[in-house]
């Protein structure tokens, strides 16, 4: 986090910062380090070497698959070569995977100060003890999915906050109030100091309510046939989850469109997918197993952009012309690319 505050502190004397840009190469550092280690979270070799398969991999996945639509079409993958670049992308990234385990295996590796996640997953791979036996399969397919269900949400719903907070200057004063007396003039915000930002937590609430990254959820399978209010719903009928319509449906929420984050202050929902009228991460046996994890990191990147700079509009634009369209990709994002002008933050001695 301290090398993000520093990219920010010398790019903000040069004009309006990306924050697109600075918050997906944030997300990517973190979510790397947590899964192979730090020599991946930063700008090395590694980091770069995946950077580049992570990119070719989304194109694929975001990508229609013709097939996946209409099975009787499945030969124009073929034919338009999406099978070809398939196979190219998976390849790189097994054998970018296979190299990372080997390396961890390697008994010459220097101990690190934390283990990471395939530390953990070899672990538990050698523990006899365990109810599963994880193959190396197994920890690639863990890793990938981490990767691919991980960053591209939980750096969608930071550029959703930082725009929802530049386009609510009353609410950016209150987080940020909150954020500065609570952390104080420590030169970083630390885990502990999460657990008291209670009006930040509100406003990540409310983010997730008008901007869920997974807007239908994945899609659920009927293996059974039934009957949903009078109507037939066949067996293996693909469902789609709405969660995007459900979280502004007037019927469940006050003023919908309005980002509000006091409507959470005595509403006791919460991310384990318990109450079907809010359910950003899910819910069921498929839910979310990252929401954790991904609220974690939304909370401390947040709360140190706040710590740490105060933020405004490029000179001349209105709160109003901040462009809200949204664009689907692996996750539903800001559709054009959210600039704002950063000022360190002086702390004064009183
Ligand atoms: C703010 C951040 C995040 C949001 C809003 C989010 C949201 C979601 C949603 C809505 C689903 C589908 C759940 C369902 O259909 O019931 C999902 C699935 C998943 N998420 Fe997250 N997620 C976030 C971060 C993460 C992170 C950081 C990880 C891993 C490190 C992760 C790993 C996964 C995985 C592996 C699945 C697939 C589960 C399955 O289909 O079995 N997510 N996420």
């Amino acid at each position: 986090m301290s090398h993000m505050i520093e990219v920010i502190r010398r790019s903000s004397s040069l004009g309006p910062i990306n924050m697109s840009e600075v918050l997906l190469s944030l997300t990517n550092s973190i979510i790397c380090t947590a899964a192979f280690g730090s020599k991946y979270g930063g700008s090395g070799d590694g980091n770069t070497r995946f950077q580049g398969i992570l990119g070719e991999s989304h194109e694929i996945i975001i990508g229609f698959g013709i097939a996946d639509f209409f099975p009787s079409l499945e030969w124009i993958n073929r034919v338009t070569g999406f099978e070809d670049k398939l196979d190219k992308v998976f390849h790189a990234l097994d054998s970018f995977f296979e190299d990372v385990i080997e390396e961890h295996l390697n008994p010459g590796r220097p101990k690190p100060e934390h283990e990471d996640f395939i530390d953990v997953m070899l672990r538990v791979q050698k523990d006899v003890s365990q109810a599963i036996s994880l193959t190396r399969d197994h920890i690639k397919a863990v890793i990938m999915d981490m990767f691919l269900a991980g960053t591209d949400t939980t750096f969608a719903t930071l550029v959703w906050a930082m725009t929802e907070l530049i386009r609510n200057p009353r609410v950016m004063k209150k987080a940020r109030e909150e954020v500065w007396r609570i952390v104080g003039e420590k030169k970083t915000v630390e885990d502990e100091d999460l657990h008291q930002l209670n009006y930040l937590k509100l406003v990540l609430k409310e983010v997730l309510r008008l901007h869920p990254p997974v807007p239908l959820l994945v899609p659920r399978e009927c293996n059974e046939k039934c009957n949903i209010n009078g109507y037939d719903v066949p067996l293996k009928t693909r469902l789609f989850v709405n969660v995007w319509a459900i979280m502004r449906d007037p019927q469940f929420w006050e003023n919908p469109d309005e980002f509000w984050p006091e409507r959470f202050t005595d509403q006791q929902f919460d991310f384990t997918g318990q109450n079907f009228q809010y359910i950003p991460f899910g819910s069921g046996r498929r839910r979310c197993p990252g929401s954790f994890f991904g609220m974690a990191t939304v909370e401390l990147a947040l709360a140190s952009l706040l710590h740490s700079f105060e933020w405004e509009l490029p000179a001349g634009m209105r709160k109003e012309d901040v462009d809200m369209s949204e664009a689907l990709g692996l996750a539903l994002h800001k559709k054009v690319a959210l600039r704002l002008v950063a000022s360190p933050r002086v702390w004064r001695k009183t």
